[in-house]
């Protein structure tokens, strides 16, 4: 079943007005309520007295509605009794400075106390809903994950290191403390990496220190989020249960070790936000957060906030344009969610998101975007049974390392280079070819892609170099790029050169290296003339100097005192090919590299749109369902290969043209081709019926 619906803060208004509410929702086709994550204060008003009778009473006019409920367990948002009871539960900022009362997520994941009233609400709301009827699952919590350095973290780091080194003297060898004599002779004499001296903060700590802290505190929030899944399994063995998170660029805790405890993934797609107050959307931005959000589980996953406003807390952002809320949301379905919950209902008239607009005005209108939902919600009724459960298929794959992710927020290594970024601009070049891409981690099963991207796997274990390397024996195609292999897993520099572990697969050695200023970069020159057209794309950032082994050089450096020698190569291993790009270039570099890429992979981009236009699609079984979306502010013609059905209208696209009006979207089938090779019986079609 498609899940279409809302996050509802029923305590947010009075109660007369919760049946209009209900209606409303179920006029818009909603099926589904998310409810209570941030109602702690009225659910507990004070220890251990519980009050779920207005949570009851909310839950049944939804019901009498249709609407099914999704539960959050309230812990990110505590009220001030549970921190008067432990003031000392409050974070500490990596300053040393705690944090007042006031804001939200704010807690230490260590704390005994706190985590002991995550665990009595989360076991009461169990209790109370496990056999609610209208109630399927659960959200923990709500986004996880700031950083906190207080005296508990330190402790439980303690601890943590004890279980994981055993002995001081590994973990003195590890860390290599005996720089700046460092060399621990108790436990307790272990910091946590709080600031040192300005303005270097954590990148002034041991390496080895501070990535373990990192681990650790990531840990630590996967236990704390453990101990609610544990409650909750035992209580309400029929519900689901997940977690919201936060996309491609939230960077803070393994989303990896996180999903692993949860039946699904959800995550929160804000696309203008004040945060980042810019008058066009980039598509590839999403899409990129849908592939990581989808890769962590391998499994379809649950828009748990999808933007229903413009966003906005002291400053308001742009509002979205007429079409494209209906759009984004059509768009996270096309990369793999079989669920759609807008944030929020109704805007609310205080708190700290007074400007965090909902689908209905400040004073509960329902206007331009609740229609424009309502358009969705009837369409949804008509395609979502067709959709749920299909899914998105690929065969390139990019890796993305939180070892080395948070080893680059210890030493950036250039100030221009972020890790999210770098990923990006490489996932964008085959976006904008329309090519379905997985994101993956280092433990996943690399077998089943074509092509394999590793960006800057800065920290890499053997156990990832060698499932690197069988993948390329097998004949797979790699491509790296600068900063891979030149940490171990305990944060130290490698005894070989760049890229380490990886120098036999890619066929060279990185000789030096040359870390560039802002502004400075450099044209590439391709070995083979006809290699690309246009004007050459530059190196930026980061230039590796290339000395190959067996790799054959693909493109030069121009300038400076490396000019001539090798910027990117390319090497035969085994069944496979290594491609090495040893400078980091913007969105152009990789666009040049992409058809090489797919032609060394033995892939093609089958469908070209017009910039600005996606092309995504999700199978069941062997039929495609594409989701064509106009992501710019001008009509766009999209030429089809077949003949196209557009679901969403029903309309027969015999043209072979689809013209798409600014921010709309279409979903298209192929339509049945009239061929004796079909079994009129079955009605199934033999290979090739379908169009792509
Ligand atoms: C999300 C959060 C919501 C709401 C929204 C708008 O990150 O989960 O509770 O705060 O942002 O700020």
């Amino acid at each position: 079943m498609f899940r279409f619906g809302v996050d509802y803060y029923p305590e947010h208004w009075p109660e007369e007005r919760w049946a209009l509410d209900a209606r409303l929702m179920q006029e818009a086709g909603f099926n589904t309520v998310r409810l209570a994550e941030f109602a702690w204060s009225r659910l507990e008003p004070a220890p251990g007295r519980f009050d779920f009778d207005w949570l009851d009473r909310a839950i049944a006019i939804l019901q009498e509605r249709g609407l099914q409920v999704v539960l959050g367990t309230p812990t990110a948002s505590p009220p001030p009794w549970v921190m008067a009871m432990h003031p000392d539960a409050h974070r500490v900022l990596p300053s040393g400075l705690r944090v007042a009362y006031g804001n939200r997520r704010n807690y230490c994941p260590t704390h005994a106390g706190y985590r002991e009233r995550g665990r009595i609400i989360t076991q009461a709301m169990a209790e109370h809903y496990a056999h609610h009827p209208a109630v399927i699952g659960w959200q923990i919590d709500n986004e996880f994950g700031d950083r906190c350095y207080c005296e508990h973290c330190r402790a439980a780091f303690h601890v943590w290191l004890q279980h994981k080194y055993q002995s001081l003297d590994a973990l003195n060898e590890a860390w290599g403390t005996v720089f700046w004599s460092q060399v621990y002779t108790e436990w307790s004499q272990i910091p946590v990496p709080l600031e040192t001296a300005a303005p270097f903060g954590d990148g002034s700590h041991n390496p080895g220190l501070a990535l373990d802290y990192y681990r650790f505190l990531s840990d630590q929030y996967v236990a704390f989020q453990r101990e609610q899944v544990a409650i909750l399994r035992r209580r309400c063995p029929g519900h689901f249960i997940t977690h919201n998170m936060m996309g491609a660029g939230y960077d803070r805790l393994n989303y990896f070790d996180l999903a692993a405890d949860l039946d699904f993934v959800s995550w929160d797609n804000y696309r203008r936000m004040q945060w980042t107050f810019r008058p066009e959307v980039i598509p590839s931005e999403a899409a990129l957060s849908h592939a990581a959000m989808r890769g962590l589980k391998h499994k379809n996953f649950w828009v748990m906030e999808q933007q229903a406003g413009a966003g906005g807390w002291q400053i308001v952002s742009v509002a979205p344009r007429p079409g494209e809320l209906r759009l984004w949301a059509y768009q996270s379905i096309a990369h793999g969610a079989d669920a759609i919950i807008f944030f929020r209902w109704r805007t609310a008239r205080f708190g700290t998101e007074q400007y965090w607009h909902g689908l209905l005005e400040h004073d509960g209108r329902a206007g331009r975007r609740y229609a424009e939902i309502k358009q969705m919600g009837a369409e949804i009724a008509r395609v979502g049974a067709e959709i749920a459960g299909s899914e998105v298929r690929a065969n390139i794959a990019i890796l993305l390392d939180y070892d080395s992710r948070f080893a680059f927020q210890i030493q950036a290594n250039n100030p221009a280079f972020q890790y999210t970024n770098h990923l990006h601009d490489i996932y964008q070049a085959f976006h904008r070819r329309n090519l379905a891409v997985d994101v993956v981690s280092g433990r996943d099963d690399f077998s089943r892609y074509k092509l394999l991207i590793a960006p800057a796997l800065y920290v890499l274990t053997e156990e990832t170099a060698r499932r690197i390397e069988a993948f390329v024996q097998n004949g797979g195609v790699l491509m790296t790029t600068p900063r891979t292999g030149v940490k171990d897993a305990t944060n130290t520099v490698v005894n070989m050169p760049p890229p380490g572990l990886l120098a036999g697969v890619c066929g060279v050695e990185v000789e030096e290296y040359d870390s560039l200023p802002e502004g400075v970069s450099q044209p590439l020159a391709f070995v083979q003339s006809d290699f690309h057209n246009g004007p050459p794309p530059h190196a930026r950032i980061w230039c590796d100097v290339l000395r190959p082994s067996s790799a054959q050089p693909v493109a030069l450096y121009t300038q400076d005192y490396y000019a001539g020698k090798p910027a990117i190569t390319e090497n035969r291993y085994g069944a496979g090919r290594a491609v090495y790009v040893g400078t980091f270039g913007d969105g152009q570099l990789y666009a040049a590299l992409v058809d090489w890429l797919l032609d060394l992979a033995n892939l093609r981009s089958e469908i070209s749109t017009p910039p600005g236009v996606e092309w995504s699609t999700r199978w069941r079984g062997d039929r495609p369902i594409h989701f064509v979306l106009n992501h710019t502010r001008e009509r766009q013609p999209v030429n089809l290969k077949g003949r196209m059905r557009n679901l969403l209208n029903g309309e027969a696209l015999e043209s072979g043209v689809l013209e798409l009006p600014p921010y709309q979207a279409a979903i298209l089938t192929a339509e049945p081709v009239d061929d004796p090779m079909e079994d009129k019986v079955s009605g199934e079609k033999l290979a090739g019926a379908y169009g792509r």
